[in-house]
């Protein structure tokens, strides 16, 4: 049986201008091998040292007891501010703090409820997008029209194709193309000046995007002034008021936040669920099994939540795959002052790595952890690993916000999807992961697809 594919690691020593180069094309085939052994690996260049922490002591450490004192790195935010501006996702601190108060009980487990018939209309979109044309198709493509759609219609109570919520996916699509360099600005500390020569069209496409954003905005404090405002998750993010200060976000904050829940929420549910599809047509038999769970799950089922609960060994699929490919592989904090970390001295101001791709396959952690297995999630190992080397969804007070959110709407498209459609390997086309904002394949996820009868 075939391995799911994984990049190849670059040889442990090369040039500080190798490593730049590889960095550049791809964060993952940059790394060495030994990172899949190692519990911390150090890197020291000439501008900068940074710090891949990779012992489940250590991510602990800095996610979840002392959070505040490894805040997420400046560099980020200027990479990142031309499009999301004061977003919770780059805020640090109080304005952070804030931010959450207000965005959480959006996301609570009732409201998640209330969002999950959206979630279904838009699985049942993306099932009729991809019947109006089977056979041979990119797969990522699909999947972010359907995330994109879900969030739309979650957020917005507007469907993708709205003319808007259209010109927001496709813009953002145009800066995703430019996006590389940002890439590298966020993960590297490179000289200052770098993260800030913002490419003149990046900053044009990210102008583009927040003006049609505030405009939906707009419209919406409008409706709910108005009284006639949906029960989304928009107007209950516009009418919260944090409970500390009694505030609510203004417009513009708003539209810092919708950014990011756009960015956020449909570049890495796609990914994911890309992944997913792909793994399926590499192992027959989980999609075989997939198929008639979700068959005997979905077949004359309301668009109740109720749903997921008989949708077991399709959500330990869709958790394997996010061990496999977590969507954002890697995670940057600098630490405000200065550490001991594993004996060794960590000056102030250093790059602190977190790596969901390298934790959730080390080699000291996990029983075969290369191979797709769905059902390790219900051995001993698994178990355990699951509390303390899984964080797909980083952990924390920093935690993803759409975690519940994003397993519910991508346990559902794989089991409506599987459902509907045989999924094949195209002969010579199998993906190779590659890690820009989130881990993708380098040419596409092509599948052959054929309506199930
Ligand atoms: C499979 C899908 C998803 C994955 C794997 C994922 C993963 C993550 C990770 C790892 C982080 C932490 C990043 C860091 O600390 O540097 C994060 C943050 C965040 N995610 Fe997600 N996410 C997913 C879907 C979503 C969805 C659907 C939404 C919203 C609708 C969302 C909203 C956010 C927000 C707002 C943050 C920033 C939280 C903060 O910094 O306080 N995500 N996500």
């Amino acid at each position: 049986m075939s391995a799911p594919p994984k990049p190849e690691p670059r040889p442990d020593r090369v040039s500080l201008w190798r490593y730049m180069r590889l960095f550049r094309r791809d964060i993952l085939s940059a790394q060495p091998a030994r990172l899949y052994r190692a519990w911390m690996a150090e890197f020291r260049t000439p501008f900068f040292r940074s710090y891949l922490c990779n012992q489940p002591a250590l991510v602990d450490l800095i996610l979840k007891e002392r959070p505040d004192d490894f805040p997420k790195s400046n560099r980020i935010r200027e990479g990142l501010t031309p499009l999301l501006g004061n977003s919770v996702f780059v805020t640090n601190g109080e304005t952070w703090k804030r931010q959450r108060r207000i965005i959480d009980p959006a996301f609570e487990g009732g409201r998640l409820r209330d969002t999950f018939p959206a979630m279904w209309a838009a699985a049942e979109a993306a099932v009729a997008r991809v019947a109006a044309a089977p056979g041979e198709m990119e797969i990522e493509a699909q999947a972010s029209h359907a995330a994109a759609d879900v969030i739309f219609r979650t957020l917005f109570s507007i469907p993708i194709e709205h003319e808007t919520a259209m010109r927001v996916f496709t813009r953002f699509r145009a800066h995703q193309r430019m996006q590389p360099i940002l890439n590298i600005a966020a993960f590297l500390p490179l000289p200052r000046w770098m993260p800030r020569l913002h490419r003149r069209r990046t900053l044009r496409t990210a102008r583009e995007i927040r003006a049609l954003i505030a405009g939906l905005t707009q419209e919406r404090l409008a409706a709910i002034e108005a009284g006639t405002a949906p029960d989304d998750l928009a107007t209950k993010i516009m009418t919260t008021t944090d409970p500390v200060t009694g505030e609510r976000f203004t417009k513009e904050e708003m539209v810092d936040q919708v950014a990011i829940f756009f960015l956020a929420g449909h570049e890495t549910s796609a990914s994911a669920l890309a992944w997913a599809l792909y793994i399926l047509a590499l192992y027959p038999q989980t999609q075989a099994r997939v198929a008639a769970e979700a068959t005997a799950a979905l077949d004359g089922a309301q668009a109740d939540f109720g749903v997921l609960g008989r949708l077991r060994f399709t959500r330990d699929v869709f958790r394997e795959v996010l061990r496999l490919y977590p969507p954002v592989p890697m995670m940057v904090r600098e630490n405000t002052c200065p550490e001991t970390f594993r004996d060794r001295a960590v000056r102030q101001g250093s790059q602190i790595v977190v790596s969901p791709w390298h934790l959730h396959r080390h080699t000291r952690l996990w029983e075969r952890p290369d191979d797709f297995d769905p059902e390790r999630w219900q051995t001993a190992n698994g178990r355990a690993r699951a509390r303390d080397a899984y964080i797909p969804f980083s952990a924390g007070p920093r935690v993803c916000t759409g975690a519940g959110f994003a397993m519910a709407e991508g346990v559902l498209l794989l089991a409506m999807l599987a459902r509907a459609f045989q999924f094949e390997r195209v002969p010579g086309r199998d993906p190779v992961p590659v890690a820009h904002l989130t881990v993708r394949a380098r040419d596409g996820i092509h599948l052959r697809v054929t309506p199930r009868g």
